[in-house]
């Protein structure tokens, strides 16, 4: 007799199983980043440094797991970093958030927008997102229940399209994504943009996500306009933001979210169960190292010396340049050098030119094509150098 005969049948393909995420594949980063190594090209594609973090930093962590912190931290958040995280907030944008009830240290950017949107999202609301994006945002409201509402900024300026924005505001509507600075254009938002999405929101109860990881990357003296800053904003917003952009440890995957605490409340009831914690010899590092903003507050000079050579070098090529205000983003047009689909030029480039980019056709849903290309700036002077020596050629 067979023993497990008293089980129910076996589903009839065990290895498989209606997916989740059904349009998600292999995302263009890595198709990009694979094609590089293969082709011994400079990669300009994926955002990250070429080069190692301040010592110093790694000298906390180490020093902190010497020290013996080496079990769960407190579910929010180590108390002293979330304590150096709301003065900063408070040093530099004016906004006094409460580092018991309104800080929470996240495993990365990612995770506290998955969280953020898991937590506000529910089941058919819709979720207003600006486009282009990074690319975790839509299948983050997928796995919500939600309906993503895409609005497109356009190129060459991708300056926000309020009256496009104020349509696709429903009564369904639940939360708002915005990124400044912002990838994959480099655009910021500006004083004035805050004050029209202010007076946009007034009056409705629509939520916001602001994506801040960039915040420590504007550039020719311009302020970067944390929602933070907006007291009309901050009052409906999630803002966030990530060690690894800031201080060049993108792999550590630490970062945080501030919020009143009542949506902060909602958040960590999905956070505890999310990842409960995040790791504690990182977080007393991170705590000890931001003692001293110059590393922060330095990082715009250092950057805008990159993207200054990177821009300089690229005006003896064909490409045309868009601006760059923020981030380690450099967009270009490339019409006057080819007619290819970005994805099929940015291969090329890769392959024959043997230096890697970025198709911004990738960051919009339904792919539009702009005859645009990304390239990241964050990288040593020599890899920057053999980049554009290359890119010379074209
Ligand atoms: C706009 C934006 N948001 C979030 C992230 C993710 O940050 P983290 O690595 O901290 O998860 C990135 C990383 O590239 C990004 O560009």
């Amino acid at each position: 007799m067979n023993p497990d005969a008293s089980l129910p049948a076996p589903p009839a393909h065990p290895g498989t199983l209606p997916s989740r995420l059904p349009n998600v594949g292999t995302t263009i980063f890595t198709v990009m980043s694979a094609l590089a190594a293969e082709k011994n090209a400079v990669n300009l594609g994926q955002g990250f440094p070429d080069f190692d973090c301040d010592p110093r930093i790694v000298e906390a962590v180490s020093h902190a797991m010497r020290e013996g912190w080496n079990q769960y931290p407190p579910m929010a958040g180590v108390p002293k970093l979330r304590q150096a995280i709301a003065a900063k907030i408070a040093a530099l944008y004016g906004r006094d958030y409460d580092a018991d009830s309104e800080i929470t240290v996240t495993a990365g950017a990612t995770q506290a927008l998955l969280t953020a949107i898991l937590c506000a999202v529910h089941p058919g609301d819709e979720v207003i997102v600006l486009e282009p994006c990074y690319d975790s945002y839509l299948p983050a409201i997928e796995l919500a229940g939600g309906k993503a509402v895409p609005v497109a900024l356009e190129a060459p300026d991708f300056r926000i399209p309020f009256d496009r924005l104020a349509a696709a505001i429903t009564p369904r509507t639940r939360l708002l994504l915005i990124n400044t600075p912002h990838n994959p254009t480099g655009t910021i938002w500006r004083e004035d943009d805050m004050r029209q999405l202010a007076e946009l929101l007034a009056g409705t109860d629509i939520l916001l996500l602001s994506d801040e990881v960039y915040e420590h990357m504007v550039y020719d003296g311009q302020l970067h306009q944390s929602v933070s800053r907006h007291p009309e904003l901050a009052r409906r917003s999630f803002v966030v933001s990530s060690f690894g952009k800031t201080y060049h440890v993108t792999g550590w995957k630490v970062g945080y979210v501030a919020a009143p605490a009542a949506l902060m409340a909602e958040f960590r009831k999905v956070h505890q169960f999310n990842v409960f914690t995040v790791n504690t010899p990182m977080q007393h590092g991170l705590a000890d190292y931001m003692a001293d903003p110059q590393p922060y507050v330095q990082l715009a000079g250092f950057y805008q010396a990159k993207r200054d050579a990177f821009r300089a070098g690229l005006s003896d090529t064909r490409f045309q340049l868009l601006p760059a205000d923020g981030t380690y983003f450099q967009c270009v047009d490339y019409t006057a050098i080819s007619d290819m689909k970005e994805a099929d030029f940015a291969m090329w480039l890769t392959s024959e030119i043997g230096v890697a980019a970025i198709p911004v056709s990738a960051f919009y849903t339904g792919g539009r094509e702009s005859g645009l290309v990304r390239f990241c700036f964050a990288k040593r002077d020599e890899t920057l150098a053999l980049a554009l020596e290359r890119l010379r050629r074209l």
